[in-house]
């Protein structure tokens, strides 16, 4: 046999064993990470891909928050610069309160506490602030001509929502990370 179809064939044997564990493995992952149990018990020991065996649906809360935090701080860093209500200040924000009910309702599917804890207050609270923020831009971006400077009170409110969101963030954060360590 040339050395070339050698290394075909070697090639071809380790497909079949990517695709063997692709096939067993796959299924293994997906269920340690959903529930921190392997679907094979003890047959198939799999070290977690997920050491603290956090939830997938809190993994996919967690990756959709970060989308939140990054359309609230464009729509709320253009309104503080600018003090006016633009199309992309109205739509990041409406985008951010959009991600960020998904990111709480996939975090509250995958909790292990309870809808109510310290983390989940905070984070309820200011996504409360944020879509009432949202409501208050869009009656101002309604009501009033393009380039009108926001009024000193919703100026001051944003900021303040803002910052309690991004407070919560952080705390919501290192509660949940010191909770799983
Ligand atoms: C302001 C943004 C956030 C909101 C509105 C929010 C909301 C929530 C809510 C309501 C729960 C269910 C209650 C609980 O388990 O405590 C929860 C759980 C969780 N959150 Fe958040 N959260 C936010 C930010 C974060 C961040 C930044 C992280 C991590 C980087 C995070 C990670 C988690 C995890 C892992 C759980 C499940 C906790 C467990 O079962 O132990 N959250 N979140």
């Amino acid at each position: 046999m040339y050395y070339s179809e050698l290394i075909k064939n070697a090639e071809n044997r380790k497909d079949k064993v990517y695709e063997l564990i692709f096939i067993i493995y796959l299924p293994t992952m997906i269920q340690y990470a959903l529930n921190g149990k392997n679907l094979q018990g003890d047959i198939l020991p799999l070290p977690s891909i997920n050491p603290n065996h956090m939830n997938l649906f809190s993994i996919v809360g967690i990756i959709i928050v970060q989308v939140a935090l990054v359309c609230y701080s464009i729509a709320i860093i253009s309104e503080q610069r600018k003090r006016i209500v633009s199309r992309k200040v109205l739509s990041f924000l409406i985008m951010g309160v959009v991600f960020d009910i998904t990111a709480t309702t996939f975090m509250i599917l995958g909790t292990s506490q309870g809808a109510f804890t310290l983390h989940g207050i905070l984070g309820y609270s200011s996504l409360a602030g944020m879509v009432a923020d949202a409501i208050i831009i869009y009656q101002f971006h309604r009501k009033n001509s393009p380039g009108t400077l926001v009024s000193r009170p919703v100026h001051i409110y944003s900021l303040i929502a803002y910052l309690w969101w991004i407070a919560a963030y952080i705390t919501g954060g290192l509660l949940v990370a010191l909770r799983h360590s």
